[in-house]
């Protein structure tokens, strides 16, 4: 199981810091939540948190883009130093040239899904995709309660990518934590990201880390 803490829930008057703690207590990657105010009723940060934090971290940065246009934005993710690039199939009308401008660039591409799309949407992109992203809650918020329909959608999805015949990950968003990863696993997910279990956990990143770990 990879295990992407979302930077969104850090502190970041210390970023940098945070980035490196979450190393030392065993994340696999780095999620970045870049909203935009439009796509999703939030607005947080663009590339430059992500820029910023590459020089500290060697983990794997996946941006989310919560955002309209993500294919007008695409270079300043891929010049911060993003590793894999997320953006919603929601928010575009031509979610392949995304993928392809992704891969083109040397990164790797992904798509989101929140939760009121439905998985067969992603089915003919699969062959472009390195990962596909369910959202367990509607995107714009950390904190927010796990959406229960979300195992049956990551299943779907499981069963999409093995009949496409091709490999990617599933990567489950929002609202994960102690009580849904193990089903999440053995519905398909490989990749859970989460805000408020790690970074909010009275025992600390490294306690969480161990607690999500035991159960997948
Ligand atoms: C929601 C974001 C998620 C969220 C995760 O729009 O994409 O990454 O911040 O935070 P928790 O785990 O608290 O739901
Ligand atoms: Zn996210």
């Amino acid at each position: 199981m990879i295990i992407a803490p979302s930077m969104l829930v850090a502190d970041f008057a210390r970023l940098g810091q945070e980035a490196r703690a979450l190393e030392l207590a065993g994340a696999d990657w780095l999620h970045w939540d870049v909203m935009d105010g439009h796509f999703v009723p939030n607005l947080t940060h663009g590339a430059l948190p992500i820029r910023a934090c590459r020089e500290h971290s060697d983990l794997t940065f996946n941006a989310h883009l919560m955002i309209s246009e993500p294919l007008r934005y695409l270079d300043d993710f891929v010049e911060a130093g993003a590793d894999i690039i997320t953006a919603h199939i929601e928010a575009q009308d031509d979610a392949g040239q995304f993928l392809e401008a992704v891969r083109d660039a040397g990164r790797r591409p992904a798509l989101a899904i929140s939760p009121d799309t439905p998985p067969e949407a992603i089915a003919e992109l699969l062959p472009l995709c390195e990962m596909i992203t369910v959202m367990g809650v509607h995107p714009g918020f950390a904190g927010q309660q796990f959406i229960e329909g979300t195992i049956a959608r990551t299943a779907q999805v499981r069963r999409l990518i093995e009949q496409s015949g091709r490999e990617a990950h599933i990567q489950v968003d929002g609202g994960v934590g102690t009580e849904n990863i193990h089903e999440l696993c053995q519905a398909g997910a490989d990749v859970i990201v989460s805000g408020s279990f790690i970074l909010r956990h009275p025992d600390g990143y490294a306690e969480a880390i161990r607690q999500l770990r035991a159960l997948e």
